[in-house]
């Protein structure tokens, strides 16, 4: 069985890979320099992969946990059905507890657990079947919906534009395609002039790494500026639209997506410049009423102190690093998403959204 070959000629890497009981990730800590891929079977490794940035992006998260929830459960040697779902339960906890703030983890796994549930009167054999195909459609959906929002996107955009983007939400985030970087495709697929600013985005540096690497592979025309360039380039009218992804978004419209997200948004209100989030559903957390709910992940210090080996700042100072901000809807112009565009009253049209389905 196999995922390798969905949608081939849609443009962007495919980070993610599955055939015959083994997932392939690329290693994205090492991107640009080198394209390594590691090969998982076994869902404490696939945790590991999360929590160490392995794969990263709400969406990828997802994807990677649904396969080691599947490896999880087809290890479980437990015949019978109460004591198959209370290893499985174990399993989805250790999946859950790597990383707090794409909601798109506990989506995927919520789904593995719910086909699980649906079907309890089924022998445990096939409930690792059905786990499997699960975790596959996850990986396929992911990538449809991503083109579907990309053309969403895209008729939002003028024919000639440039647009900035922060972090990586692109096919490296997601199945494939990506979200942000989903619409910058679709609209030069759409025959748009486009040309994009990628901000490097401190500590770790997906923008750098990650997105000008993708963006040059798929010759889109792409400048790198350090995040504080970004200010300076909207009041030299450099900058058409800011599109970003996110981890999560609140009940309200309110966006939690990379550090220095929020800090665009207010730079994009200041010179009145259109400020975009692409997100599929799984996204949108209803359950959260507003961003202030959103819990933040905080990470090692020593991604902000070092780059590498190299030591950046003085052993012992004070260091934060915040891996996610938080972005008021009222500084956000649109949603995108594979259901359709939402603005202005986001708490309606979210909830409506999410009622359509994920
Ligand atoms: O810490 P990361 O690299 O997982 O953070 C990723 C982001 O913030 C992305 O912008 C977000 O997940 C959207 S990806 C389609």
């Amino acid at each position: 069985m196999s995922n390798c070959d969905f949608f081939p000629n849609a443009g962007g890497i495919r980070p993610i890979k599955y055939s015959d009981g083994v997932m392939r990730l690329i290693d994205q800590r090492r991107l640009p320099t080198e394209e390594l891929w590691l090969e998982y079977t076994d869902y404490q490794q696939v945790a590991e992969a999360i929590r160490s940035m392995v794969v990263r992006g709400a969406p990828a998260i997802g994807i990677t946990a649904a396969y080691g929830a599947y490896f999880g459960a087809r290890d479980i040697k437990a015949e019978s059905y109460s004591d198959f779902i209370s290893e499985f339960d174990q399993v989805c906890e250790v999946l859950a507890a790597t990383r707090p703030t794409a909601v798109n983890l506990f989506w995927a796994l919520q789904r593995m657990k719910s086909l699980v549930h649906a079907n309890a009167d089924q022998p445990v054999g096939n409930l690792k079947i059905g786990l499997e195909y699960e975790a596959m459609a996850i990986n396929e959906e992911d990538i449809r919906i991503n083109m579907k929002m990309g053309r969403h996107g895209a008729a939002l955009l003028p024919d000639q534009v440039r647009i900035l983007t922060h972090c990586n939400a692109g096919a490296l985030a997601t199945g494939g395609y990506g979200t942000a970087l989903g619409v910058i495709r679709a609209a030069v697929a759409a025959g748009k002039q486009v040309s994009v600013f990628a901000d490097e985005t401190r500590p770790f540096l997906q923008g750098s790494r990650l997105t000008a690497w993708e963006l040059q592979q798929d010759s889109i025309q792409t400048v790198l500026i350090c995040d504080n360039m970004a200010g300076y380039l909207m009041s030299k009218g450099a900058i058409d639209a800011v599109i970003v992804g996110a981890d999560r978004i609140a009940a309200n419209g309110d966006v939690a997506n990379k550090i220095g997200t929020y800090t665009v948004a207010v730079l994009a209100k200041e010179h009145n410049i259109p400020f975009y989030v692409a997100a599929p559903i799984s996204t949108i957390d209803l359950q959260i009423a507003d961003g202030s709910l959103i819990p933040i992940e905080e990470r090692d210090i020593r991604e902000v102190t070092h780059i590498g080996e190299q030591q950046l700042a003085p052993t012992g100072i004070g260091v934060l690093n915040p891996a996610f901000d938080v972005t008021p809807a009222r500084l956000v112009s649109a949603i995108i998403t594979e259901h359709g565009v939402a603005r202005g009253n986001y708490a309606e049209q979210l909830a409506d959204f999410v009622r359509q389905g994920g």
